[in-house]
């Protein structure tokens, strides 16, 4: 097999090596191509390019398979905790029993959000989007968290590791809470991270939140498939503004934008309107899938298609038979879960999504999970949000040791143009 590339320019032969992953997915290092030819890749969507060598997430699109550090995703949504998953994507290895004690112990210890910071969460005005109001905390977390001078580097690493995988689960509960009018509830040490999470949402002086264990490990799946997916838009954003070498908490407040975005992480919401959009117009699928396929409609069917896979999303297998079993223990029978049946498989037996590989993806099932479990709507892609931070922080401790390391700075090719004298306004 070829080692290198060869490119022919301008009657010039230039090659460049060829590198090769684990799996064996193979890649033409271009690192050099501009310095060496003079010349740029043009890759708008960088849909050709990668972008780092990383050894955190492997997926393979066209079989449909996803890893966390070499461990498959549907292993870990059988046996692990979200908790042991985060540890496994930020520390590479899964955790030894006191390992894991350790890291619980210091998610718990990190869980309070400084009392001070509730004032920003009440003046936001009502109907505030919960991703602004995240990516914004995040960013304010720093200053109320500063770094301490007599703290190893390590212990300062890990301790801004621990505090935002904690708070900001704090944080989100908080902002429901008072979106509500609500008093905050509280974490409890003696709770897991879902249980807790699940309490502080809904529990009540009134109605005491009654644990229900079948839905904390429903959530522990939601967030364990949410919880990497190589470099897709919002890890690109941490690792892009990261690579300006800015504070931690500025990444991933940058991550959480490009995830609230419809066509990225606030498609599981995007998926739960238009199943309602379904139902209140008689509950015929038809019609939308026809506007989906028509090219002068810019409609597109929200939770299929994926720019990796070109099969079944692994992610959404997993959460099928989940939403199932949940909606069995809630006893709910969710129209829109009918809805979404009849439409998957009208949709997945006609040509056009045949032809264009366009399959389920993870978001397709989530929306009715998290609705079954009480999330409300506007809060979906806060839940997705919690489960991607292991990711975005394991992905951007990866690049600030990464020995290639460079400030992302794209090219561009001009198209705009050529030099023009400036015209005083009086003669435009
Ligand atoms: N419905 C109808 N047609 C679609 C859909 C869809 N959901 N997705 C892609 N297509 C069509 C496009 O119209 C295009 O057709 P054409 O080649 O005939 O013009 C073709 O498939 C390729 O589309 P692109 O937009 O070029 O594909 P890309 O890989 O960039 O898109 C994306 C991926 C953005 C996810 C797209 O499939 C989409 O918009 N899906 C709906 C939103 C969604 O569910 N997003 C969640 C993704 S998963 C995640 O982020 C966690």
């Amino acid at each position: 097999m070829e080692t290198t590339a060869k490119f022919i320019i301008d009657g010039k032969t230039y090659e460049f090596p060829i590198v090769t992953g684990t799996e064996g997915e193979r890649a033409i290092d271009i690192s050099n191509f501009r310095r060496l030819t003079g010349l740029v890749t043009l890759d708008p969507g960088y849909a050709n390019t990668g972008s780092c060598k990383s050894s955190i997430t492997y997926l393979n699109g066209e079989k449909g398979m996803l890893w966390y550090r070499g461990i498959p995703v549907d292993q870990l949504a059988e046996h692990s905790t979200f908790v042991e998953t985060s540890y496994l994507l930020i520390n590479g290895r899964l955790p030894t029993r006191p390992q894991l004690n350790r890291f619980s112990v210091m998610l718990n210890d990190n869980s309070l959000v400084h009392e001070d910071m509730r004032a920003f969460f009440t003046n936001f005005p009502r109907g505030a989007h919960p991703m602004g109001i995240l990516s914004s905390m995040i960013n304010a977390l720093r200053e109320f968290y500063p770094e301490l001078p007599e703290r190893s580097e390590d212990e300062e690493i890990n301790l801004r590791f621990a505090r935002i995988l904690s708070k900001v689960r704090t944080m989100a509960a908080m902002s429901y809470r008072i979106s509500r009018g609500h008093k905050v509830c509280y974490p409890r040490h003696d709770l897991s991270y879902c249980a807790n999470f699940l309490n502080m949402m809904f529990d009540s002086p009134v109605n005491p939140y009654v644990i229900d264990e079948e839905l904390v490990q429903a959530l522990n799946v939601f967030w364990i498939l949410h919880a990497d997916h190589e470099q897709n838009c919002s890890t690109a954003a941490v690792r892009l503004v990261g690579s300006a070498r800015v504070n931690l908490y500025a990444a991933i407040s940058a991550g959480i934008c490009a995830l609230w975005g419809p066509l990225h992480g606030g498609a599981n919401q995007a998926v739960v309107e238009m199943l309602q959009n379904i139902h209140d117009s008689g509950g015929d699928p038809a019609p939308f899938i026809a506007r989906a396929k028509d090219r002068n409609d810019p409609f597109r069917l929200m939770g299929f298609g994926h720019r990796i896979y070109r099969t079944y999303d692994p992610r959404a297998v997993i959460l099928q038979k989940m939403c199932s079993k949940v909606l069995r223990k809630v006893r709910r029978k969710d129209p829109l879960l009918d809805i979404a049946e009849k439409l998957r498989e009208i949709a997945t037996k006609d040509s056009y999504f045949i032809d264009h590989s366009l399959y389920p993806n993870v978001d397709f099932y989530s929306g009715i999970i998290l609705r079954a479990i009480g999330i409300p709507l506007n809060m979906f892609t806060v839940m997705f949000a919690i489960g991607r931070l292991p990711g975005w922080i394991s992905q951007w401790k990866e690049s600030m040791d990464d020995p290639d390391w460079k400030l992302h700075r794209p090219h561009q090719v001009y198209t705009g143009p050529k030099e023009q004298a400036y015209i005083s306004i009086d003669e435009r």
